[in-house]
């Protein structure tokens, strides 16, 4: 065999500092975790996956850990006041605290990440049981909320050390919903950039997608909104950040409840939005809906698309086209007294962007609930 020789001039790949695989988990810090973990079960279509207390030697909290296809979620809650799981949900309410990534290697994950200015929110450390080892790192990002790096090659336990199965013998049927398309983030006042520079800077992201002031407004309120994206385009995180309108913006009223910068909204993926909608609906988890004059113009707007009309119409579900394709997309209601956290319910087919031409129908929507709260 000979060999290969290229006149081809070697081109510097610039190399992922940070590669990841993907979401390993969200975890949430709320009131109740026993109840909270049954909602997602019932409403949702989670199941029961591992469990954390007082009886596995977490003595305290209690961790309950549910799945559905590739997303896994976890509902914390504190067993005494006066500590800082106690003091977030004081402050936040329900609301997300970790999301947490998959790595090869948490350890250099960690000194990647802190080397570029990330500040540290654990230091790499190992978590061990029967099963195996976890390593564990983790960086803090906007307001309270943190980046865990988790390494899991050398585990084979049903969740995390710490952790025992949790076996019920309640099991609602799944809602065919499968991993974490996106998270978005809300920042302050002229914070945008500086987030998108620390995702760009520490963690090696790039800006993908911008939406400035013209992009998302109404008549009375607007935002802007940068994407970033992870090299492989696994993990995204769009950043809000209010913009001056007549009235007071989305992202402000968040901020007021959420009482500083915090997850708004994670986006879950479907192979069936109308299977997966209608299923949820059926379980009580409340939608915001447009008027139905949204679906008079948009087959013009969007083209041919797989989908009837009809159903699309009834459910309330949001399309969408860019270059290369199209998306279903519907956005529920805060799942929390407080008018923060909510979910997005998302069916890509082709399409890789957010819903541009949906932003006006979906914030005077959010308008409407927000002046029934007296928000606006
Ligand atoms: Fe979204």
């Amino acid at each position: 065999m000979g060999t290969l020789v290229s006149n081809t001039p070697v081109i510097s790949i610039q190399e992922d500092f940070l590669p990841l695989q993907g979401t390993d988990y969200v975890e949430f810090y709320v009131g109740n975790a026993k109840q909270a973990a049954h909602f997602y079960k019932t409403a949702f279509g989670f199941q029961s996956l591992a469990y954390a207390g007082p009886e596995t030697g977490m003595k305290d909290r209690a961790s309950y850990a549910v799945r559905q296809n590739k997303l896994t979620f976890v509902f914390t809650t504190p067993l005494r006041s006066q500590n800082a799981m106690a003091d977030h949900i004081y402050r936040h309410g329900d609301g997300v605290k970790i999301l947490a990534l998959k790595v090869d290697d948490a350890t250099e994950a960690w000194k990647q990440t802190t080397a570029r200015g990330g500040k540290t929110y654990q230091e790499p450390h190992i978590l061990k049981d029967a099963h195996g080892e976890v390593v564990v790192s983790g960086i803090c990002t906007y307001g309270e909320t943190v980046h865990l790096f988790v390494e899991r090659k050398n585990y084979e336990g049903v969740f995390l050390p710490g952790y025992r199965k949790w076996e019920s013998e309640y099991n609602p049927a799944d809602t065919g919903l499968l991993y974490v398309d996106h998270c978005v983030g809300n920042v302050g006042w002229n914070q945008m950039n500086r987030w998108v520079n620390f995702y760009e800077e520490v963690m090696g992201f790039r800006n993908i997608l911008t939406f400035d002031d013209n992009d998302i407004s109404t008549e009375y309120s607007a935002l802007m909104s940068k994407v970033m994206s992870n090299g492989n385009g696994f993990v995204k995180f769009p950043i809000n950040e209010p913009a001056e309108g007549k009235k007071k913006s989305q992202v402000e009223e968040y901020l007021d409840y959420y009482d500083g910068e915090g997850c708004q909204h994670v986006a879950l993926a479907t192979n069936n939005i109308v299977n997966t909608v209608t299923d949820l609906q059926s379980r009580g988890i409340e939608f915001l809906k447009v008027p139905s004059s949204y679906y008079d113009e948009l087959l013009e707007r969007v083209g041919h698309i797989d989908e009837d009309l009809e159903p699309l119409k009834q459910l309330g579900i949001l399309v969408d086209r860019d270059e290369e394709g199209y998306l279903l997309q519907i956005f529920t209601k805060p799942v929390e007294d407080r008018p923060t956290l909510f979910f997005e319910i998302i069916q890509r087919k082709g399409a890789k962007s957010f819903g541009k031409g949906n932003f006006k129908a979906l914030f005077e929507a959010i308008e409407r609930e927000q002046e029934l709260r007296g928000n606006l």
